[in-house]
């Protein structure tokens, strides 16, 4: 039973004392924990292990189904320090900065409460910087349906043409 994550789930939901937030308290950190997408895990699965993966990846379907979830693993995945067929070990110190929400490399940007042209601009200016740590930053752009088309545009050019760090 503790190997399913929906039994913790209720569980939280059942306790009065339910403590922090429920978002916070727990959250797949593997692909394996990530359930029902296993269209979606296996093929991430596969690009890392093949070093096949690219620039931008978008995640479309209803709420609750694990797009951020993902997002957050996959930066992980391309970033680890272990072997590849392992990715994310969830061990190495970049896995653990990433797990712990302290990985100056992993950005998230509410786009619903950070939907203008303003707030791409200030993305496309720090994105030429290298990263700081890891070997890749990453951009979550959780919600990226809210910006406004002006914002989608700008953001278009970018995500075309990422600047190179090497
Ligand atoms: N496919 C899934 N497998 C396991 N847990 C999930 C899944 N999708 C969502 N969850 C649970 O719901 C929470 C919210 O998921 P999240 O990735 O933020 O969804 P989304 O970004 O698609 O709205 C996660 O922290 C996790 O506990
Ligand atoms: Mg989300
Ligand atoms: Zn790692």
């Amino acid at each position: 039973m503790a190997c399913n994550p929906y039994s913790r789930v209720v569980h939280s939901l059942l306790s009065p004392m339910a403590g922090p937030a429920l978002y916070r308290k727990w959250r797949p950190k593997s692909f394996e924990e990530v359930l029902g997408q296993e269209h979606v895990t296996q093929t991430l699965k596969n690009a890392l292990a093949s070093g096949r993966t690219v620039h931008a990846y978008l995640f479309s379907g209803p709420r609750g189904t694990g797009k951020t979830t993902t997002a957050r693993i996959l930066a992980k995945g391309v970033n680890c320090l272990g072997p590849e067929d392992k990715r994310p070990d969830n061990s190495c110190s970049i896995c653990r900065s990433i797990d712990e929400g302290r990985s100056l490399d992993l950005i998230e940007i509410d786009a619903a409460s950070h939907r203008g042209i303003d707030e791409v601009r200030e993305l496309r200016d720090k994105i030429v910087f290298a990263p700081s740590e890891a070997r890749y930053k990453v951009y979550i752009i959780d919600e990226v349906h809210m910006l406004t088309d002006a914002a989608s545009n700008a953001l278009l050019k970018t995500l075309e043409e990422p600047p190179r760090h090497d």
